[in-house]
């Protein structure tokens, strides 16, 4: 938790070690890593630390404690997945009958699970296609909307939702705003001082960093019944990374912030490039003056505009593939937020239903050198344009 006597040091300084005291016993300025599952009492039976490991280890709190910091927070926690937080959040805040409102154009599998979630609960669902704070307020119910759930920048058209302009009507409606911030990180956005009451971050990205861990991350503005609810469920479920995650994500944590800036500032470079391509129809990146939010993104997102951005490629589904066979350098996987690049022809990922654009691959920009970056995907796109001429 943070408090008022904490100096007043750039995120990037936390970041690289300054959130953690050396440890008392042994001096050792790494975050020891714990992987008791159970603790010894005195012999008052009194317990000294932790009392189980199912929702108590002592490698996570540190980390949680940063994330907090990071995000402004009242408190942080750790979850076992990006799923297991984002989902504990909706079954915590919301009864039969309630009404909730989900951007439309989200992380596909969390929107699917909503839909399904929704049913089951008895919820009143509605999806607003529209990306723009407007339609989500023009979509809520007063007193009968519990919770609305947004993504910014979303995935995969990296949409970008006025959270100040939304935090006002949603809370006049009696409802939580949650943020689901994973593409901004805590570096570039921080929704909770732009007035909402959960963030929320698929730690498995770009706060690890490394491809290596699974995790998630919710943080509160306020500690109230539901952030007591959302605490009591990860408590009966287990829901924690392991002990040797949490400590890989502190790990990954103390490089966040020259990561994010590199992987912002080669995206904003590559995006630039590509808007010129002949193969290239369209480039989705908050950080161009062409994307629909960009006057919303330069105001809201600080530092940087991260790390992902879409293209769509002149020829359809088939053509988009012949790029991801063609790249050598990008990685055709799904995730984001590594230090490597990725390349994904995203429809073949979301499936028959997918309503993203059969021509649109997503990219994960990494740390690589730019100049790599560039020349991997123009061969690739100019071999598109060179087989057109010759088809
Ligand atoms: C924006 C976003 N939110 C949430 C998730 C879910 O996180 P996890 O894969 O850690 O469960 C993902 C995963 O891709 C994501 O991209």
């Amino acid at each position: 938790m943070t408090t008022d006597q904490d100096p007043d040091w750039a995120p990037a300084t936390w970041l690289a070690g300054a959130h953690f005291d050396p440890d008392p016993q042994t001096g050792a300025l790494v975050p020891p890593l714990s992987l008791a599952t159970t603790f010894a009492r005195g012999p008052d039976y009194q317990l000294p630390g932790p009392l189980y490991a199912r929702d108590q280890n002592p490698t996570l709190p540190p980390v949680e404690s940063l994330l907090a910091r990071l995000e402004k927070a009242a408190e942080a926690l750790l979850f076992s997945s990006g799923m297991a937080a984002a989902t504990t959040v909706f079954e915590a805040t919301l009864r039969p009958g309630d009404h909730l409102v989900v951007q439309d154009g989200i992380y596909w599998a969390l929107r699917n699970w909503m839909k399904q979630f929704a049913a089951r609960r008895d919820l009143d669902l509605t999806l607003v296609a529209a990306p723009s704070a407007s339609a989500i307020a023009a979509a809520l119910k007063p007193g009968k909307t519990k919770l609305v759930w947004i993504e910014t920048p979303s995935n995969p058209l990296w949409d970008v939702i006025d959270i100040a302009a939304l935090a006002p009507p949603v809370k006049a409606a009696g409802a939580l705003l949650a943020v689901d911030s994973t593409a901004a990180t805590p570096l570039l956005t921080r929704p909770l001082e732009l007035g909402a009451d959960l963030v929320f971050h698929a730690a498995t990205k770009y706060l690890n960093g490394h491809s290596d861990v699974l995790s998630g991350v919710l943080a509160t503005r306020e500690q109230g019944t539901v952030w007591a609810a959302i605490r009591a469920d990860r408590a009966a479920r287990g829901a924690i990374p392991s002990a040797l995650g949490a400590y890989l994500l502190g790990r990954g944590l103390r490089t966040l912030a020259l990561r994010v800036a590199r992987a912002s500032a080669s995206a904003l470079d590559l995006a630039a490039r590509l808007e010129k391509h002949p193969a290239v129809t369209a480039v989705r990146y908050p950080g161009l003056t062409s994307h629909p939010h960009h006057a919303i993104a330069r105001v809201q997102m600080t530092g940087g505009f991260g790390g992902m951005l879409s293209i769509q490629v002149a020829g359809g589904a088939q053509a988009g593939l012949a790029v991801c066979r063609d790249v050598k350098i990008f990685r055709r996987a799904t995730s984001f937020g590594g230090t490597e690049s990725l390349i994904e022809h995203r429809a073949s990922i979301e499936g028959p239903e997918s309503p993203t654009p059969a021509d649109l691959l997503r990219l994960s920009v990494g740390i690589e050198d730019v100049e790599d970056l560039w020349a991997d995907l123009n061969i690739a796109l100019t071999a598109l344009v060179a087989g057109k001429k010759r088809g």
